[in-house]
């Protein structure tokens, strides 16, 4: 069963020189998480934030899911230091991690909810035997490594297949969908069967981000 519809603004396109404050401000919008991106210069193209940077926004204060999104490899010791970071969900690409069960066990004993993510092409094959250790499962609708890309359409067709996976298991796993999520894609994407929907540059480009994240809410439709 689908759960609740969650938005979680991707901090890639804050203000990093104001973050503490722009995750405050999309928070007060009216977000429900925050969605934070890792990224290597090794599994992406592109280099971003670590665990110090969690920990900064837990003691400024933020106290809303933090929504870990690991583009790394390895990926285990950046487990164990985002959970002490204050993660509270981490989720990884499984091409990054030789040994997928170990990684996920991992997760849930630092005491964080875990999930995959499956980059555009990837096949579904890998949540057969994955589904009892997942709480949430990323589609990605962009290649990974940069915020402001255009969503890929035949992802959308993913994301009903996915959703037809989690009923069958009867299990409570959230289907996010990150990339190029907008105002105007987000109310397909919803009925498609998503319930987690990251948007970065939609949200933070905005001049207003409660009336984008109220718009997105309306076209979710619940
Ligand atoms: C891309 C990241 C996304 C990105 C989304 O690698 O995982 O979270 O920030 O940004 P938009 O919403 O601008 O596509
Ligand atoms: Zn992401």
């Amino acid at each position: 069963m689908k759960q609740s519809s969650v938005i979680s603004p991707s901090i890639l396109s804050a203000d990093f020189a104001r973050l503490g404050e722009e995750t405050q401000a999309v928070l007060d919008a009216g977000a429900d998480w925050v969605h934070f991106d890792v990224m290597d210069n090794h599994f992406v193209p592109n280099l971003t934030v670590g665990p110090m940077v969690c920990k900064a926004l837990r003691d400024h204060g933020i106290s809303a899911p933090i929504d870990v999104h690991l583009m790394v490899q390895p990926v285990d010791d950046l487990v164990i230091a985002f959970a002490k970071s204050g993660a509270s969900i981490i989720t990884f690409h499984p091409e990054a991690s030789i040994h997928v069960d170990r990684t996920l066990s991992l997760i849930r004993e630092q005491g964080c909810k875990a999930g995959l993510v499956l980059n555009p092409t990837t096949p579904l094959d890998v949540l057969d035997w994955a589904i009892d250790k997942l709480d949430m499962i990323l589609l990605m609708s962009v290649n990974p490594g940069f915020g402001g890309q255009k969503f890929i359409p035949y992802v959308m067709e993913k994301v009903e297949h996915v959703r037809a996976m989690i009923d069958a298991s009867e299990r409570e796993i959230r289907l996010e969908i990150d990339g190029g999520v907008t105002v105007d894609n987000i109310g397909d994407l919803a009925s498609a069967g998503a319930d987690t929907f990251v948007s970065g540059s939609a949200i933070f480009g905005s001049g207003d981000y409660a009336a984008t994240i109220a718009a997105m809410r309306n076209s979710i439709g619940d």
